[in-house]
């Protein structure tokens, strides 16, 4: 069987889209990624794909409708025959349009455990509240912002002498484990919805 084909997008950094692309590499995740794009055009992301010989596009959104620039990555991930598609760290909301292309077929990370912090600086939010534990979340895109059903969180600590970069350095390790793990377990076919509950079989569907 051909290999299910990965479609990444992201706006900064990359360090998930690193972790994934190294899960690939070393037979982790039985995938290919096909394609990864980016809405920033000096993103960190775009080099280290680039680096790794993987196709890397800058679309600029600027000037378009939301919409019009998500028909512009849809078309390149229609093209690029991308069957999943992978936010790390992807800075825009996604359109409906966007969604109904691929249903039950786009992850996000989000770093706390949802549904608490919500949106921008989840880390920061999670501190300024008081919470003793925080963590990640994988789940899927649906049209509300970090709101779609959650295939796997991880949980770690929140220290007292804790600062935002330190939570989210603590949390950042989680993320880049269990953003492989939901991978692996959809390209393995192993996962189930039932409403907001997502189940993982031991066998395929
Ligand atoms: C991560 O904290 C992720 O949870 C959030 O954005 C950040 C992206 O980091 N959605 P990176 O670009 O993957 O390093």
């Amino acid at each position: 069987m051909a290999k299910k084909q990965l479609g990444i997008l992201l706006s900064g950094r990359g360090s998930n889209f690193e972790a994934i692309a190294e899960n690939v590499e070393q037979g982790g995740i039985n995938a290919e990624i096909a394609i990864v794009i980016s809405d920033v055009a000096d993103a960190r992301g775009l080099d280290i794909a680039r680096q790794r010989k993987l196709e890397a596009r800058f679309l600029d959104p600027r000037g378009k409708s939301r919409e019009d620039f998500d028909r512009e990555v849809v078309a390149l991930l229609v093209e690029h025959k991308v069957d999943l598609v992978c936010l790390a760290g992807f800075m825009r909301i996604l359109s409906p349009f966007f969604i109904q292309q691929f249903p039950a077929r786009i992850l996000n990370i989000h770093p706390a455990l949802l549904p608490s912090f919500k949106g921008l600086h989840a880390q920061r939010q999670a501190l300024r509240y008081g919470v003793k534990v925080s963590g990640c979340s994988v789940h899927f895109v649906d049209d509300g912002v970090d709101s779609g059903p959650i295939i796997i969180q991880a949980v770690v600590p929140v220290l007292d002498d804790d600062t935002e970069e330190t939570l989210s350095q603590r949390i950042l390790k989680e993320e880049h484990r269990i953003y492989s793990q939901a991978i692996r377990w959809i390209i393995e076919d192993r996962v189930q919805i039932a409403g907001r509950r997502v189940r993982i079989l031991e066998t395929p569907v």
